[in-house]
């Protein structure tokens, strides 16, 4: 039986509100040997700076993210927009990808689980089932695969949709493409009367969505100049599509709002995102634990977990520092699902290359309890699960792998979240973007922008014959 080693460092922090924790005690040498980190290694000065530095990117204006939970004032003009027209409409179909989509995405999984639109299959139609449009589905069509798009339109009803076309540059290419194809069918089925249900996100001074939503009088709703696609869920980005579909926005901003009461402490016994950005940079940077996977034991927190991984990836990926050096920086984030990928992915965790590291997400109270029936107790198999809840048997998975990892020698973390609803939401969401732009401070690297993406976006406009791109079209030749 595995026991746990007990150790003087306080590596699980105080319960900040709403209760979330953070736990790295299995990232240290005392738990896991050579790979781990010394206490010295999270040096709490470097922790102070770095929180110095962000914050002054924040307060000059240049970064616009933590401040986001206090505008009041767009939340609540999306909220009676979101009222308003709820009445209307079953459906919101989601024209965005990348920063522009994943937000809304994670809130949905979030909070209703998984619910993907399958076609039918080949050679049968199905209709919508009209029993489900109660429920206001979210459809997000951010991968442009034709099927899908021909699917969505094949099953949802027009009249009943309301289109959300997010994109802060205003003129990515797959959005534009499914606007038109969604514009086009909304028309035919509305004729002018459409115009009322598509709803524009975008930049407030520039782009192409722009002048269209204001030449076709779409309502209209910004992301801020200062707030970049990924760090955007707390924007119009986010809660427009989440205020739609009856979540509730003002949960999720209170929860941002209350992460911010630690996650701009420089010690990090007080402050989680500070804390898990200081083991995440030292494992990479003194361990070469080059890949993080989260391992979200929830399916809840699945939509999340790819939300996150984009947020990681893109913010901390540079081949440049700020300065012009190459540094190459960043740790590859992998997206896996607990229990499923016990099954799937951990045998190359425990025991194949020695360079990751693992962040458990764990929901301690879950959305429902399922007993599990004493049946066949004749079988050892299965004897002793019956009687028991479901929920016992997940968790034990969570501690059991936990455990398997740490006596392999392989750091891991834990984030813990007392439950899954808008308000813990919000405030996870919030730490994890503090979380990655402290390293951003810490590789010296900008976390918040994208210069590998515009170069792939701009070769896109070329090869499509987009003017004023012909050169980028002329170099891939
Ligand atoms: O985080 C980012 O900036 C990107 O992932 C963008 O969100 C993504 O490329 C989509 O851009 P846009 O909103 O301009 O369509």
């Amino acid at each position: 039986m595995f026991t746990r080693v007990a150790f003087v460092v306080k590596t699980s922090l105080p319960a900040m509100p709403p209760q979330i924790n953070f736990n790295y005690q299995n990232t240290l040498e005392a738990a896991v040997g050579a790979e781990g980190l010394r206490v010295s290694d999270l040096d709490a000065s470097a922790g102070k700076d770095v929180v110095a530095a962000f914050r002054r990117r924040v307060d000059s204006g240049e970064i616009g993210c933590p401040n986001l939970p206090d505008d009041r004032h767009t939340a609540r003009a999306i909220s009676q927009f979101a009222l308003d027209l709820r009445p209307s409409i079953d459906y919101v179909l989601l024209l965005g990808i990348g920063g522009s989509a994943l937000g809304a995405y994670a809130l949905d999984v979030a909070m209703r689980g998984p619910h993907p639109v399958q076609s039918s299959p080949i050679g049968q139609s199905r209709k919508p089932d009209r029993s489900q449009a109660a429920t206001r589905r979210l459809v997000v069509l951010d991968n442009i695969d034709p099927g899908v798009m021909a699917a969505a339109l094949e099953q949802l009803n027009p009249k009943r949709a309301a289109v959300c076309v997010i994109a802060k540059s205003g003129t990515t290419a797959e959005t534009l493409a499914a606007f038109l194809i969604i514009r086009q069918w909304m028309l035919k089925a509305l004729g002018k009367r459409a115009r009322a249900q598509i709803i524009a996100v975008t930049d407030p001074h520039r782009g192409d969505l722009l002048a269209i939503a204001r030449e076709e009088k779409y309502p209209l709703f910004f992301v801020p100049e200062n707030v970049g696609g990924r760090f955007s869920i707390f924007t119009s980005v986010g809660l427009v599509p989440a205020a739609l579909i009856g979540l509730n926005t003002e949960a999720l901003l209170r929860g941002a709002k209350d992460a911010n009461r630690t996650c701009w402490s420089g010690d990090h016994r007080q402050n989680h995102a500070l804390a898990s950005a200081l083991v995440h940079h030292a494992l990479d940077t003194k361990h070469r634990k080059s890949i993080e996977v989260v391992f979200a034991y929830s399916s809840y927190l699945w939509g999340a977990a790819l939300w996150y991984r984009q947020l990681w990836a893109e913010s901390l990926g540079k081949r440049l520092d700020r300065n012009g050096n190459v540094v190459e920086a960043g740790q590859t984030p992998v997206a896996a699902l607990g229990v499923t990928d016990q099954h799937s992915q951990l045998q190359l965790y425990a025991e194949g290359p020695r360079d990751k590291m693992i962040t458990f997400w764990e929901v301690t109270h879950p959305r429902a309890e399922v007993s599990i029936p004493r049946a066949f107790v004749g079988y050892d198999a299965c004897k002793y699960l019956g009687g028991k809840k479901l929920s016992h048997l997940f968790r034990a998975e969570l501690v059991a792998t936990e455990a398997a990892l740490t006596s392999a020698g392989r750091p891991n973390c834990r984030w813990t979240l007392p439950k899954v609803d808008e308000h813990t939401i919000g405030a996870f969401f919030q730490m994890l973007e503090f979380q990655t732009a402290f390293p951003g401070e810490l590789y010296g690297v900008n976390a918040f922008d994208q210069p590998g993406v515009e170069l792939g976006k701009k070769m896109t406009f070329g090869l499509m014959g987009r003017k004023g791109f012909e050169e980028f079209a002329r170099g891939l030749q």
